[in-house]
């Protein structure tokens, strides 16, 4: 690391410091709903489908894996963090779970497409409408531990998911074309999530749109792409076209639900260039190569192989994750997620700018 770029990182966490103390201030409980895939799941894939993940997950932070696909915290535990909150329970843990802060319904692998199997993100919505019905049942018979109707009205509803729905039409060799066709309905699936939580009583609302697809090693390590289809940076361009062709189309989806739905705050995040700009100016941040997993087999340029992903055996892992961006292929490291924390309570890549905690004021 040369000086410049020390002083760089060092800038950098001073930043963090400053806008991570400034996001603690909440003045009522903080309760949050999250719905997504694996870069939100926080063990509902190991509870509801009794599937393991085991080390070297986790190692990093929890010291044995939670679930969690990285080595550490999510983006989504930095950011409950932020406001003093608990973890998010999975929907899907009954043991030791009592979701007095919220829940969390996002599983590994889910996509918005097809409807109807576990877990699109029509099933997760009605995993929580369900919640929410239980919730008021046990109320009604005097239980005085559930969220309420206040309590769903204030909280907090996220979103993160759709690069599963780009990755498996990339991965079923549609044509770019095909794959681009699919958005819409994609984004329709997203709309209606909304929508039925606003119907509700949800009023605030979290979007993340998807990240550089084409960026990840395991894409690269599958497509082993000629040099003339990749981007400055190394990126897969196709991938990487559909992922900024569908936040394009979210962007727009959230800008004509906050006319819509007048009453509520729908804040869609940029992701897509938070994780773009950690992956180009690695260096900037400390990481070595953002191309290529911590864990996994294969070595150098991605250290990926379908054969032997982390947590199985034959894989390794690196030293040290705080140099990579990437932890298994396709999941990012807590380095990584700790910074894209730090960012997003920046209010930067918001749109609006709101602060993360504007929920429990
Ligand atoms: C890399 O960092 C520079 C300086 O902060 C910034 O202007 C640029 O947009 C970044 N590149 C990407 C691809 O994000
Ligand atoms: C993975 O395993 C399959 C089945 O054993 C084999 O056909 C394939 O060549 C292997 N791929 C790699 C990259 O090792």
């Amino acid at each position: 690391m040369d000086s410049l770029t020390l002083s760089g990182s060092i800038f950098f966490i001073i930043i963090s410091l400053l806008s991570h103390s400034t996001h603690s201030l909440c003045t009522t409980t903080p309760l949050i709903f999250n719905f997504g895939d694996s870069n939100s799941d926080t063990g509902g894939l190991v509870a509801g489908l009794g599937y393991s993940v085991t080390s070297p997950y986790g190692r990093t932070f929890f010291s044995r894996s939670t679930g969690r696909l990285s080595d550490g915290r999510l983006l989504i535990d930095f950011l409950c963090q932020s406001v003093k909150s608990s973890f998010l329970p999975a929907y899907l843990e009954s043991l030791g779970s009592t979701f007095s802060n919220g829940a969390n319904f996002a599983v590994v692998g889910s996509s918005t497409l097809p409807k109807f199997v576990p877990f699109a993100l029509n099933v997760q919505v009605m995993q929580f409408l369900h919640f929410k019905s239980r919730s008021s049942d046990l109320i009604a018979s005097g239980s005085k531990a559930m969220i309420n109707d206040d309590g769903f009205k204030r909280a907090l509803y996220m979103i993160d998911i759709g690069q599963n729905d780009l990755s498996d039409a990339f991965a079923k060799k549609y044509s770019y074309a095909n794959v681009i066709k699919r958005i819409p309905l994609v984004l329709a699936e997203i709309k209606n999530a909304i929508k039925s939580i606003h119907d509700n009583g949800g009023r605030k609302f979290w979007v993340h749109n998807t990240g550089p697809l084409g960026c990840l090693p395991q894409k690269l390590w599958f497509v082993q792409p000629s040099s003339r289809a990749l981007d400055p940076h190394g990126c897969i361009s196709t991938y990487n076209s559909a992922a900024k062709l569908f936040n394009e189309g979210l962007r727009h989806l959230c800008t004509k639900l906050r006319s819509e739905l007048k009453d509520s705050t729908i804040v869609y995040v940029d992701i897509y260039t938070i994780k773009y700009d950690l992956i180009a100016n690695a260096s900037k941040y400390g990481f070595a190569n953002p191309l290529m997993a911590c864990c996994g087999f294969g070595g150098p340029p991605f250290n990926y192989n379908i054969n032997v992903t982390c947590g199985h055996g034959g894989a390794q892992a690196c030293n040290q994750g705080s140099q990579f961006v990437n932890w298994d292929g396709i999941h990012f490291t807590e380095a990584a997620n700790s910074i894209m924390a730090s960012k997003i309570l920046s209010q930067q890549y918001s749109t609006p700018r709101v602060p993360f905690d504007f929920f429990c004021h």
